[in-house]
């Protein structure tokens, strides 16, 4: 522990910024996202600049992208995983966003992990389109192991670090989110999502999490739902209409989420 200076103001004197720049005041904060549509907004919110090939802290041959800047007392890293190399497309998926997760904390050593992206929702749980959802607990809901214990592993099953300040203060709704490798949802994943009690579903959220856990760094989901799984349109054109406008409420809701950490420590949250 340590002792306040014996000259040190009393707290009515000292200026907001000395609390923020005390003793586990966050500092470094880490998005990362899975496509760049649903960053661009946030890039440019807070002008955030693409890190030059020279400063690169991933691998050469690596697709993935960091952006970085600063905001308030925080320094902001974005972190994607960039286009496929064969395809052009977005790396969406665990498998990327796991490796982006893990190169970035490395290097970066943030002191929380932002996890932002849009989600499927299922409205029998409460779920609409354009609603933002902190995820309480992630799972996985594709990976089937019918051999005791390595089928609870497989589910991957966990509390994300609780936040219920974040929660109650920004008027978040919550809810448990569903991670899988695919868009739509087999019989099988259904089955498996209803037993994780999601309300939302997603393609790296439990991904992020695992990398997470692994560096002990405090880690929030935040989600925004472009397409409701339970309802009658399909996933694919639900999700690619309501892209452009979620993603807009996705960059409202985390700049929110970056001015109430400003200044903050992780057990503020
Ligand atoms: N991201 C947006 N909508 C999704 C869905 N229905 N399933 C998985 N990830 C999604």
């Amino acid at each position: 522990g340590f002792s306040l200076p014996a000259m040190a103001p009393p707290p009515s004197e000292q200026p907001d910024s000395a609390a923020a720049a005390g003793a586990g005041a966050i500092s470094r904060v880490l998005i990362v996202m899975a496509m760049e549509t649903e960053a661009m907004p946030l890039v440019n919110r807070f002008n955030l600049v693409e890190a030059p090939a020279r400063e690169s802290i991933f691998p050469k041959g690596a697709s993935w992208t960091r952006y970085y800047g600063s905001h308030k007392d925080l320094h902001i890293d974005l972190v994607m995983p960039g286009k496929d190399a064969v395809f052009g497309v977005d790396s969406v998926g665990t498998v990327s966003a796991s490796l982006v997760t893990y190169a970035s904390v490395e290097a970066l050593k943030p002191d929380l992990i932002i996890n932002a992206g849009t989600a499927g929702g299922f409205k029998a749980k409460g779920a609409s389109v354009g609603d933002v959802f902190v995820a309480s607990d992630v799972a996985f809901h594709d990976r089937r192991i019918p051999i005791p214990v390595f089928d609870t592993y497989g589910v991957g099953a966990r509390k994300t670090f609780a936040a219920p300040n974040i929660l109650k203060e920004l008027n978040f709704k919550a809810g448990k989110l569903s991670t899988g490798d695919s868009l739509d949802m087999c019989p099988q994943d259904e089955e498996m999502i209803v037993s994780n009690d999601a309300t939302i579903k997603d393609m790296e959220g439990a991904a992020v999490a695992y990398v997470a856990d692994i560096f002990s760094t405090p880690a929030i989901f935040v989600k925004a739902v472009t397409d409701i799984v339970d309802g009658d349109k399909p996933t694919p054109e639900e999700f690619l209409n309501n892209l452009i406008s979620v993603t807009a409420r996705l960059e409202v809701s985390v700049t929110r989420v970056l001015d109430f950490i400003s200044g903050k420590r992780i057990s503020d949250l």
